[in-house]
């Protein structure tokens, strides 16, 4: 099959690597990355470390195994993780806590993906031999599945201590963090500081062909190689991919205003289409949540965009996403509107 060549809003994961990204990616310097002889690999992982305020860093083929690494790093058998309950790790990690962690997630049901302190102080069990320990608080941050809203920095903060009040451990996963920092305002420092693990995904709106970062403590991250290896994670010469995401560390995290503009400006075009609803008002950054109302059929409704060369994705019987990226742009956005407005009548 090949691959789809029409305006591809189903995900920010979308993107083509672009003329300067390839042109890096074909001249990286590379060695054996398991032998930490790989010398882009070891400075995109010092260069992370130190942009998000952290002792180290580890790169790693995706997100999903950092998160992982770090819940297994976290917890025991049996543990309790606190997290939303639309959160990435239970709604789609193929049940990755039970398996890799052995651990139980309690998901706060938010219309949001944002959680307080309450809602920990809620969760926490009284300490007798059959109850299980509540033993990490995972922030996923933007919550993706909600909106992609990003984490006011107080209750962020809020959580964080009331986390620590329980002795709790603290993971974000970061998977889109550069797109929370842009949309709040807040630095990737500021927003990665306080926890012992974070996520950080280059696969994103920031544009690499592949490859995420743990990043974190010292303490984590030294016992984390030994899992990378149990995981399957550990590469060879994965400079090449490495010199992608340094590449897109320094020229693509402040362009991600423009996606989040480009977003507003697709709901508010998807909004002046009959029978269709925005449901995540104001658009916090780059994605875009609607269903239909009326007139048309959301069973079919994808179907029909496809061959107009539009995708978005479907996250519910009835529920859209649209996330815009680097191969957007406005025109693209118009264009999408235009699409959906020809299929609908
Ligand atoms: C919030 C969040 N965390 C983690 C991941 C996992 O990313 P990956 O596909 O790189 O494993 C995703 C993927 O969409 C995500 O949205």
């Amino acid at each position: 099959m090949n691959y789809f060549k029409g305006i591809d809003l189903s995900s920010d994961t979308a993107t083509q690597p672009s003329e300067e990204m390839r042109h890096v990616i074909a001249n990286a310097v590379v060695g054996d990355e398991q032998k930490r002889e790989d010398p882009t690999t070891n400075e995109l992982e010092e260069y992370t470390a130190d942009l998000l305020g952290h002792d180290m860093a580890m790169y790693l083929p995706c997100a999903s195994m950092s998160n992982e690494i770090s819940l297994m790093l976290h917890c025991r058998p049996g543990d309790e993780i606190i997290c939303s309950d639309s959160a990435h790790i239970i709604a789609a990690e193929v049940g990755g806590p039970a398996v890799h962690a052995r651990a139980m997630c309690w998901g706060v049901a938010t219309p949001t993906g944002i959680f307080t302190a309450q809602d920990i102080h809620d969760r926490i069990r009284m300490d007798i031999p059959h109850t299980p320990k509540a033993r990490l608080v995972v922030i996923e941050n933007t919550a993706n599945l909600t909106g992609g809203i990003p984490w006011p920095i107080e209750t962020l903060r809020d959580v964080q201590a009331c986390a620590r009040q329980y002795q709790m451990a603290l993971h974000l996963d970061g998977a889109r963090l550069m797109n929370a920092s842009v949309a709040s305002g807040c630095s990737p420092k500021e927003l990665a500081q306080g926890f012992d693990t974070v996520t950080l995904c280059l696969s994103k709106g920031l544009g690499c062909p592949m490859g995420a970062l743990m990043v974190g403590k010292k303490e984590y991250l030294e016992p984390a190689r030994r899992y990378k290896h149990l995981m399957g994670g550990a590469m060879r010469q994965s400079g090449m991919m490495a010199a992608a995401g340094l590449y897109a560390l320094k020229n693509n995290i402040a362009r991600l205003q423009d996606d989040h503009d480009n977003a507003k400006f697709l709901a508010e075009g998807l909004m002046s289409v009959d029978g269709i609803f925005v449901d995540n008002q104001p658009i916090p950054s780059n994605m875009v949540f609607f269903h239909l109302v009326e007139g048309l059929d959301p069973d079919c409704f994808l179907e029909k965009l496809e061959p107009h060369g539009l995708r978005f994705s479907q996250t519910g019987p009835n529920r859209f996403r649209a996330v815009t990226h680097l191969d957007v742009s406005r025109e693209d956005v118009e264009k999408a509107v235009g699409i959906v407005r020809t299929v609908s009548c």
